[in-house]
C-alpha cells in the first residue's frame, strides 16, 4: 500500500491555511470534488452512526443570501464550492436502526444477529454520558468530518476555509431546515487561493509542540 512520505503530508498542512480570498474563476475539477465528498462519506463517527447531512451549494441566489448571513465574508460567493455541515438535533432509536440496516445490508448480517449491539447503542444514545446532549454530542461527529475534508483538500492541492462566523438560524431558514431533523453547524468554502490573499504567507501560529503535547 503506498503511503505519503512524511515530509509530504507536512509540506501540505503547513500549504493549508484559512483561505480569505477565493479566486472565483477557478472550479474544483469533478475528479478531485468527489474525492472530497467520499471524504465526507468515509469519516468516521462515534457507532458509526453518521448523524449528519452535508449540503453542497451550487445556486448563486442561495450563496449570496448565506453570504448576508456569513457576516459578508467573501468566500462564500466567490469560492468553487461552498458546503453546509448539518447535525441531528438529537438521535433516537430509529436512527439505530436506521445504522443497523445499513451494517446488515452491507456487511450481509442477518439484521437478528445486531440485537445485542442494537442495545448497547441504544442504552448509550438514552442513558449515557452524551444523552444530555445529543446535539452536542452529534455536532462534534460532525466536526470530525469537516477535519477530514479539510485535510483531504489539502492533500489534494485544494484550498478550504472553515466557517463559524454564520447565523446558524439564519442558514436554517434559508436552506429550509427550519423543522428538520438537521441543524447547520458550521460551513466550509474549499477552492483556490486568490494570488492577492497575504494570509496564504502569514506564518502559522501555533504554540510550540512541548506545550501542546505532553508525554506520561
Ligand atoms: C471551526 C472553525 C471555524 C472557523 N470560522 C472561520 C470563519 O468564519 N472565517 C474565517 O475566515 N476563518 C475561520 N476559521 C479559521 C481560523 O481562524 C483559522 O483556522 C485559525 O486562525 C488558524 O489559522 P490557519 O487555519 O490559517 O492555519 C475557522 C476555523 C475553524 C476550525
Amino acid at each position: 500500500m503506498p503511503t505519503l512520505s512524511a515530509t509530504d503530508v507536512l509540506t501540505q498542512l503547513n500549504w493549508r491555511y484559512a483561505t480569505k480570498r477565493f479566486d472565483a474563476t477557478r472550479t474544483i475539477p469533478a475528479e478531485q470534488w468527489a474525492a472530497l465528498e467520499q471524504a465526507l462519506v468515509l469519516a468516521p463517527s462515534s457507532f458509526g452512526l453518521q448523524p449528519w447531512k452535508f449540503l453542497v451549494v451550487t445556486t448563486p441566489a442561495l450563496r449570496q443570501q448565506l453570504r448576508a448571513q456569513s457576516w459578508g465574508q467573501t468566500q462564500v460567493t466567490e469560492a468553487s464550492h461552498y458546503l453546509v455541515l448539518t447535525g441531528l438535533r438529537t438521535t433516537t432509536a430509529d436512527d439505530v436502526d436506521r445504522y443497523l440496516q445499513r451494517q446488515s445490508e452491507v456487511q450481509g448480517v442477518p439484521i437478528e444477529k445486531l440485537s445485542g449491539y442494537r442495545k448497547v447503542v441504544v442504552d448509550f444514545v438514552q442513558k449515557g454520558w452524551a444523552a444530555g446532549d445529543l446535539a452536542g454530542w452529534n455536532a462534534r461527529q460532525v466536526y470530525i468530518a469537516l477535519g477530514q475534508f479539510m485535510t483531504a483538500a489539502a492533500m489534494l492541492g485544494i484550498d478550504t476555509c472553515p466557517m463559524e462566523g454564520i447565523d446558524k438560524d439564519a442558514y436554517d431558514r434559508t436552506l429550509g431546515l427550519d423543522g428538520s431533523r438537521y441543524a447547520t453547524l458550521c460551513a466550509c468554502a474549499a477552492g483556490f487561493r486568490a494570488a492577492e490573499d497575504k494570509h496564504a504567507t502569514a506564518p502559522k501560529v501555533r504554540f510550540p509542540l512541548d506545550q501542546v503535547i505532553e508525554r506520561r
